[in-house]
């Protein structure tokens, strides 16, 4: 049977820094008010002519690079954004393939928000389990600047651009598998977060309204309680599945959408603070692209070892949610 492996990881994160004090100059907040209540100090932002495709591709570059797979090999790419370039289509995936010279490949976006990159990854997994692929490149990129409302400071304090990504390939040897994924979700919550405009859900006044069609929309305070349960719900729900406890967790790689989230959740599963990894001060919100930047935050810092074991525990707009055991596969 094939199981499929983590073989590698890649992130990039636009040049351009949008600090706190730099956003309390376009709404009334505070570095105090936002590190307080997030604990984001800054966030990146992609430059006009840098799409979401751009920074998807690069961070899959580098996943490439740090892989033994080359182009030719990779038969499926699956990009997780909610900023795709284009609405409806092309896909970013097809955008990416041709970017990186891939040809032919199977490429498609899933629409999963800050979980996309975890049900990215259960698509991966289940396509080379099935034997129907083999080498499969995912990818987590969002420029969520340009659906941000930078006048509403309830979204725009939180969310930053950046993107990463990872090869996925079949193995045979079970101790280099990815062990489970979880995904699941609940339209009931839908209006927690959302863009309400600007699909075939909008009325014909709201597409006219070009300046708000896109724009994120959250109930902040909510969404806040739902993700602590769902977050420690469903890690509690893997763990136990696997016969596995929070100590065998070599990297706790929770979704980063805020410090007081994650340390609620981080408490809640009796996680240490070296298991917890964290990127949230530097790079806000990047939805699905967060957990593969924080892996990749990790990887190069060298703290990433080969056979370690990563959980990984997303939630996000849908609502979404979803977690992974995984040990880090290079190969050797
Ligand atoms: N700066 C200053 N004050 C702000 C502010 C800002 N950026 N945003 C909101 N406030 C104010 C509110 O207007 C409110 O004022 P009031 O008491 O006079 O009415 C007060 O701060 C408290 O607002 P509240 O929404 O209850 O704050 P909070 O502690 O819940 O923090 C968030 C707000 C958005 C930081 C927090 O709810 C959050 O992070 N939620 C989860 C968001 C998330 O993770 N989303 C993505 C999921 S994938």
């Amino acid at each position: 049977m094939a199981y499929a492996a983590f073989r590698s990881i890649g992130a990039y994160a636009p040049t351009r820094v949008l600090t706190n004090a730099e956003l309390s100059t376009l709404v009334d907040t505070s570095d105090e008010w936002i590190t307080k209540r997030t604990g984001i100090k800054e966030r990146r932002i992609a430059a006009k002519n840098e799409f979401t495709s751009d920074l998807g591709m690069k961070a899959a570059q580098k996943a490439l690079e740090r892989s033994d797979v080359s182009v030719d090999d990779i038969d499926m790419v699956v990009c997780a954004t909610i900023s795709p370039d284009y609405f409806c289509m092309p896909s970013t995936a097809a955008i990416i393939s041709t970017k990186l010279g891939i040809k032919g490949a199977t490429a498609f976006d899933i629409s999963a928000a800050c979980t996309g990159f975890v049900y990215a990854l259960s698509i991966a997994k289940a396509f080379i389990e099935s034997g129907m692929k083999k080498n499969v490149l995912i990818i987590g990129a969002e420029k969520l600047s340009a659906i941000t409302d930078y006048s509403d400071r309830g979204t725009c304090i939180l969310f930053g651009d950046g993107a990463g990504s990872a090869v996925i390939c079949a193995t045979e040897d079970k101790s280099e598998a990815i062990i489970d994924i979880h995904t699941g979700a609940d339209g009931e919550y839908a209006d927690l977060l959302m863009t309400p405009n600007g699909g075939s859900g909008s009325s014909h006044d709201a597409l006219a309204d070009e300046a708000s069609s896109c724009f994120m929309q959250m109930k902040g305070n909510e969404t806040f309680k739902v993700a602590v349960k769902t977050l420690t719900k469903d890690v509690k729900e893997i763990l136990a599945d696997n016969n596995l406890t929070a100590d065998k967790i070599v990297h706790f790689v929770p979704h980063q959408a805020n410090l007081r989230i994650i340390k609620a959740v981080g408490d809640a599963l009796k996680m240490k603070k070296e298991q917890v990894v964290l990127t949230v001060s530097k790079y806000g919100n990047t939805s699905g692209a967060s957990i593969p930047m924080a892996i990749n935050d990790i990887y190069e810092s060298g703290n990433l070892k080969t056979g370690e074991l990563m959980l990984l525990d997303a939630f996000g707009g849908g609502l979404t949610w979803g977690s992974a055991l995984i040990p880090f596969a290079p190969k050797q």
